[in-house]
C-alpha cells in the first residue's frame, strides 16, 4: 500500500496536472481534498488535452477519482465536466464526499460583490464563489452535497440561508434576487444528477487503505495560497499544504507516505498580492510567453518572476516533503543566465524564512545566486546526465539547498517529456 500525495510549493500553476497524471499510473484512487473549480489541471496524452477544474486528473488514466468533504463543489461545473469527459470517451469513475460543500449561486454573486467593493484592494480571486463558500462551512451555513439528495431538507436550509444572503446583496447595492424556489428547483435537480456518486468517501478510502490499495492525493493551488501559511489575506480560503489532505479527506496523517512537492523552475502568481522576487522586465515576459503563463481558469496572464527558494523551504518544512518533482526547466531554455532566491533582505538584515507581516514581505529584496544559463534542453532526454551541465547545476544547486531529493524533472508538457532520477 502506499498513500502518496502531490503537493504546490509556490503559488499554484506548478504543473501538478502532469505530475499527478504521470504518478497515478500505479493509483487505485486519485483524491482532490480541497479547493474548488478555482483550480485548473491540464493533462496533455498524445494531441489530446484535457482540462479539469473539479474533476480529479487521474480518471484520464481510467482511475477512481474521490472528490473529498474539503473540496467545494460547484455541481453545474461539475455535471458539466462528467458530460464533456463521457463525450470524449471517458466515463469518469467519481465518488463524491457526502459531507464536500456546494458553491451555490449566492457565494458567486457575493465573491464578485467583495472584490468590486474593495477595488483596488481586492484579493484578485477567480470569483468562482470559493471564499464565500469556505466562510459558510465555517459559519455553520453551508449545504452540502447529501443535502442536495433530500429535497425537504435543502429547503428547510435555504430557508434559513436565502434572507441572509438576500440581506448582505442589498447591503452591497447589488440589484439580484436570490430566488429560493429556483435555487431549490435547479439544485435538487443537480442532486439527482449526482446522486449515484455520492458516498461516504472517508469510509471507501480507510477501507482501501485497509486493503493495501494505493491512493494519490491531488493538492490544488500552491503552498504560498494556504490559508494560514500563504500570503494573507492574499490566500485563497482552503488548507492547501501536506495536513491539509488528513481533514480534508478523512484520513489519518500516519497513512502518508510520501510527500511530493511541485516546483516550477521559476515562479509564477496570478492575483494580487506580494510576488518577492517577480520580474518586470523583458526576462518576466520572456518567461510569460514561452512558458503560456496564462491561467487555465480565468486566462488571466501570471506574473512571472525567478525561482524563490525561501518560498519553496517554507513549504517544504511546513509539509514535511519528502521529494521533489521540478517542472518546466525548459522554459528557462536559452537565457545567458539564471538566478535563484536564496534568501531576503529585510530591514538590512538578511532572513531565510517567508514573514508573517504582509507589508514586512512588500519590503522583502531577494538576495540571488547566479547560474550560466543552457541552449535547448533535448527533449528525448531519459536520464539526469542527458541534461545540459548547466541545468543539471541548476538542479544540483536546488537540491543542496532544500536537502530534499529531486525525484522527477519535467522538460515539457507531454508525457514523456519527463525525467525520473
Ligand atoms: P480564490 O481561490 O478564487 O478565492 O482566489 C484567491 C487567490 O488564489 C487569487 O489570487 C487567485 O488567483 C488564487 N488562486 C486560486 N486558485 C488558483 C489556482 O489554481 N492557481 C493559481 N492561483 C489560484
Amino acid at each position: 500500500m502506499a498513500v502518496t500525495l502531490v503537493i504546490g510549493t509556490q503559488w499554484g500553476d506548478e504543473g501538478k496536472g502532469k505530475v499527478v497524471d504521470y504518478f497515478s499510473k500505479d493509483a487505485d484512487y486519485v483524491v482532490r481534498f480541497q479547493g474548488g473549480n478555482n483550480a485548473g489541471h491540464t493533462i496533455k496524452v498524445r494531441d489530446e488535452i484535457y482540462k479539469l477544474h473539479v474533476i480529479p486528473s487521474g480518471v484520464i488514466q481510467g482511475k477512481t477519482g474521490v472528490i473529498g468533504n474539503g473540496v467545494v463543489i460547484d455541481p453545474e461545473i461539475l455535471i458539466n465536466e462528467i458530460n464533456e469527459l463521457t463525450k470524449r470517451g471517458i466515463k469518469p469513475k467519481l465518488l463524491i464526499s457526502d459531507r464536500a460543500n456546494i458553491i451555490m449561486p449566492y457565494h458567486k454573486i457575493l465573491d464578485g460583490a467583495e472584490e468590486q467593493y474593495l477595488d483596488e484592494k481586492k484579493i484578485g480571486t477567480t470569483k468562482r464563489g470559493i471564499g464565500p463558500c469556505y466562510s459558510d462551512k465555517v459559519s455553520r451555513k453551508g449545504i452540502r452535497a447529501i443535502d442536495l439528495t433530500d429535497k425537504k431538507t435543502l429547503s428547510k436550509l435555504l430557508d434559513r440561508i436565502v434572507p441572509i444572503k438576500q440581506k448582505i446583496i442589498d447591503i452591497y447595492g447589488i440589484d439580484e434576487k436570490v430566488d429560493k424556489r429556483e435555487i431549490l428547483e435547479a439544485y435538487s435537480n443537480y442532486g439527482k444528477q449526482l446522486k449515484n456518486y455520492i458516498t461516504t468517501t472517508h469510509i471507501k478510502l480507510n477501507k482501501s487503505i485497509q486493503k493495501g490499495k494505493n491512493i494519490l492525493f491531488e493538492g490544488a493551488q500552491g503552498t504560498m495560497l494556504d490559508v494560514d501559511f500563504g500570503t494573507y489575506p492574499y490566500t485563497t480560503s482552503s488548507h492547501v499544504i501536506a495536513g491539509g489532505s488528513s481533514i480534508g479527506a478523512g484520513i489519518g496523517p500516519k497513512y502518508i507516505n510520501e510527500i511530493i512537492g511541485i516546483v516550477k523552475a521559476y515562479t509564477t502568481r496570478v492575483g494580487e498580492g506580494p510576488l518577492p522576487t517577480e520580474l518586470s522586465d523583458k526576462i518576466g515576459e520572456y518567461l510569460q510567453q514561452k512558458g503560456h503563463e496564462f491561467g487555465t481558469t480565468t486566462s488571466r496572464p501570471r506574473r512571472c518572476g525567478w525561482l524563490d527558494l525561501v518560498v519553496v523551504r517554507h513549504a517544504c518544512m511546513i509539509s514535511g516533503i519528502t521529494k521533489l518533482a521540478i517542472t518546466k526547466l525548459d522554459v528557462l531554455d536559452s537565457l545567458k543566465q539564471v538566478r535563484i532566491c536564496t534568501h531576503y533582505q529585510l530591514n538590512g538584515k538578511k532572513i531565510d524564512y517567508f514573514p508573517a507581516n504582509i507589508e514586512d514581505v512588500k519590503q522583502c529584496k531577494p538576495i540571488y545566486k547566479e547560474f550560466k544559463g543552457w541552449d535547448e534542453i533535448d527533449k528525448n532526454s531519459s536520464k539526469f546526465s542527458d541534461l545540459p551541465k548547466e541545468a543539471q547545476e541548476y538542479l544540483n544547486f536546488i537540491e543542496k539547498e532544500l536537502q530534499v531529493p529531486i525525484a522527477v524533472v519535467s522538460i515539457g508538457p507531454g508525457r514523456r517529456e519527463t525525467i525520473e532520477i
